[in-house]
């Protein structure tokens, strides 16, 4: 067990005991509910910086978010289905040695990961209660128009099941667990607004029918499109801002005097959820057809719009006239946090289904640029590896472009999410910046370079 010293990289290290942290032996975790890949062999090459603008999408970024969620997690419950002993396997995934670490590092991961929204994000000025209904409403309105440029890529994609897969995965990170952070301020004794928010919660768990839990329509959407629905098949595909975004509701519903920074949070997320998932039913519809359940999304299209005016109406106001306009900065930082996020989230994503959606550019580009490269090897940083068959590299991000090329053997370098080009002898990629990918050797030995060069348009004399 830690003493008082242990640095940040002692701690984070000393998670490598637990083999819920360790890499998979696949792209997707068949059964188990509590494996969270962190990659941690890399944790000693790794420098942990602050997140900020600059590098919210960087590799430290994705070990820091990954972690907080593991972290944050071990007080939400998962069970399989099956197990031969279920009171072995609880002990071995939740247990006091783990919650000791998680409290010292918890601050530590807070602090670098999200003191960023904080800095980003400035309330003051004087509201009074018609000031701030005015400020909502237009917020909301403002947020609520339009289609997410994302989709814009998913709908024209020829492979835009793959794409649409991709999106799905990235609501799992939240919709497994479904309101699991509200159920946190369900807790209590705080008077009206307590029901009030319990309603919401009642809504959330179908009053108590399994068969209409909101995450349970979720997971017949992704049994529908045939992808898996215990949690978390697909945590090495969540993106840095997916995790980040979770991380944010995490933190504010584990300190109670945020609340009224939740409140905001939340009635801003329920007010806009419903047109997004209005869209995100569309959507489904023209990649999978018929066959896909949008029974969630419907639902949401519907319901969240009712949450949102009862956040608004039976919370927000109520807590207004009780406790005066002093919670009102407090709200605002909230609902301006939760829209923030809701940006970087789409940006992140954006990105990421581009990338995924032009993967043969990308191998072309290596191509061209191939020879220009390998010229210049000299000064480029270049990792030699020499792999066996089945080693998985679990999916990361790198901090600029990087230029990978096999030399011997087959390598299944994957874009994302069931988004493959395998490169045997000779071939290669160029691999973005910043999005997600991984790979898996299918020969029986595999060796292959990665050449950091930074900025692919040193060498290209296009852009993709
Ligand atoms: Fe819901
Ligand atoms: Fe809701
Ligand atoms: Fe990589």
């Amino acid at each position: 067990m830690e003493n008082d010293t242990d640095t940040f990289e002692d701690l984070l290290e000393s998670l490598r005991e637990h083999s819920i942290y360790s890499d998979t032996e696949d792209w997707v975790e068949p059964n188990n509910v509590w494996m969270r890949s962190l990659r941690p062999q890399a944790f000693k090459y790794t420098e942990f910086e602050k997140i900020h603008s600059g590098n919210i999408f960087n590799y430290s970024a994705l070990t820091i978010n990954r972690t907080l969620t593991a972290l944050y997690e071990q007080d939400f419950l998962y069970l399989p289905e099956k197990s031969i002993d279920i009171v072995k396997d609880l002990k071995a995934v939740y247990n006091p040695e783990i919650r000791a670490k998680k409290a010292k590092l918890l601050p530590l991961l807070e602090d670098k990961a999200l003191s960023f929204l904080d800095d980003m994000i400035h309330v003051d000025g004087n509201w009074s209660k018609e000031s701030f209904v005015e400020y909502i409403n237009e917020k909301i309105k403002d947020s609520t128009t339009g289609i997410p440029k994302s989709f814009d890529i998913i709908n024209n994609s020829d492979c835009k099941e793959l794409l649409a897969q991709m999106l799905l995965i990235q609501h799992a990170v939240d919709f497994l667990p479904e309101s699991s952070h509200m159920a946190r301020f369900t807790k209590g004794d705080y008077g009206e607004t307590q029901s009030a928010l319990f309603r919401v919660m009642v809504d959330e768990y179908g009053y108590g029918k399994h068969e209409v839990k909101h995450s349970t329509l979720f997971k017949e959407t992704l049994r529908s499109v045939g992808l898996k629905t215990n949690s978390h098949a697909y945590w090495m595909f969540y993106l840095n801002s997916s995790l980040l975004n979770n991380n944010y509701f995490h933190a504010i519903t584990t300190a109670p005097e945020r609340f009224f920074e939740y409140i905001g949070a939340i009635t801003y997320a329920e007010n806009t959820f419903g047109p997004y998932c209005k869209e995100t039913a569309k959507l489904l519809k023209a990649c999978f057809g018929k066959s896909v359940d949008t029974r969630y999304y419907k639902e949401h299209a519907h319901i969240d719009g009712y949450h949102g005016t009862m956040t608004l109406n039976e919370i927000i106001i109520p807590l207004i006239d009780q406790f005066g306009t002093k919670i009102i900065p407090e709200l605002v930082k909230g609902i301006e946090t939760s829209g923030a996020l809701q940006k970087i989230m789409e940006d992140d994503f954006y990105a990421q289904v581009k990338w995924m959606n032009n993967r043969p550019k990308f191998v072309q580009l290596a191509k061209d640029i191939k020879e220009t490269v390998l010229a210049d090897i000299d000064n480029i940083p270049v990792a030699l590896l020499d792999e066996p068959q089945g080693e998985l590299s679990v999916a990361h991000v790198h901090d600029g472009d990087e230029f990978c090329i096999v030399d011997s053997g087959l390598l299944r370098f994957c874009h994302g999410y069931d988004c493959f080009t395998d490169l045997g002898p000779g071939d290669c990629v160029v691999i973005l910046k910043n999005r997600m990918h991984g790979a898996l050797v299918l020969s029986d030995s595999c060796q292959y370079r990665i050449l950091s060069i930074g900025d692919y348009t040193k060498y290209a004399d296009y852009q993709v």
